[in-house]
């Protein structure tokens, strides 16, 4: 199997942007985990099947043909890069999310995704669950605060409409779902380095990680 560097935390922590930086830098391909459960919980609404209804949304989950290509996502054939990124998407993520029976559909999909050179896998469960053996672990934090605030500037940088307050709440609620789930909950995997981004630069974040994956793969030379 291709090397694999796992990115965990949770939203907002800046792991996407830590993720695509490495590999861009490294020339290997990435993993947007979150998109692909952001994708069911927008296929579900189109299908007009409930966010409870396990079975279903695990069929779904692998009926769906889901493509990553040129930073933008696709659902059976169609775009829905934007419409997999407001609040309501992330929210609808985070549900089914917590569903095993839908981590389970998604899975081989997931590993599959480690080819040669390289992958970089960004999510929750990536050093935890889907690649446990991956070379390189590292988990990214930040203030719930500083979270709220990096999407209120994505969201507004988009053109969609934010709100910070409500972004707050609605951060605390999910990382209360997401750190309290039965399967897969969001946690720092065994070995993983773990970085405070609350404070620090996306090159002062970039450049810690990139310490790490010179002290245990110097042969990538990055
Ligand atoms: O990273 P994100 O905000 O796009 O993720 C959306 C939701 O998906 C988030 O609430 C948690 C969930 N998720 C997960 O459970 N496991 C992953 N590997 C990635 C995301």
């Amino acid at each position: 199997m291709a090397p694999v560097i796992t990115i965990d935390g949770p939203s907002g922590s800046g792991k996407g942007t830590i993720a695509n930086r490495l590999a861009s830098r490294l020339g290997w391909h990435v993993l947007d985990s979150g998109a692909l459960y952001r994708v069911l919980g927008h296929a579900a609404a189109e299908a007009g099947v409930s966010l409870e209804d396990e079975d279903r949304l695990a069929d779904l989950a692998l009926e769906m043909d889901v493509r990553f290509h040129d930073g933008k996502v696709f659902l059976n054939e169609s775009d829905v890069s934007l419409a997999i990124r407001t609040e309501q998407a992330g929210n609808a993520a985070s549900r089914v999310a917590a569903l095993g029976e839908v981590r389970a559909a998604l899975l081989q999909w997931q590993r599959a995704c480690a080819r040669a050179p390289g992958l970089v896998a960004d999510g929750r469960d990536m050093g935890s669950v889907v690649f446990p053996d991956a070379a390189v672990k590292v988990f990214l934090d930040a203030s719930p605060e500083e979270r709220a605030h990096r999407r209120y500037n994505q969201l507004i940088e988009k053109g969609l409409s934010a709100n910070l307050e409500s972004l707050v709440s609605e951060i605390r609620e999910r990382d209360d779902r997401d750190r309290n789930r039965s399967v897969a909950p969001l946690r720092a995997p065994e070995g993983a380095l773990v970085v405070d981004s609350t404070a620090l630069s996306i090159e002062e974040v970039l450049e810690r990680v990139l310490e790490r994956v010179r002290e245990i793969l110097p042969e990538l030379r990055c």
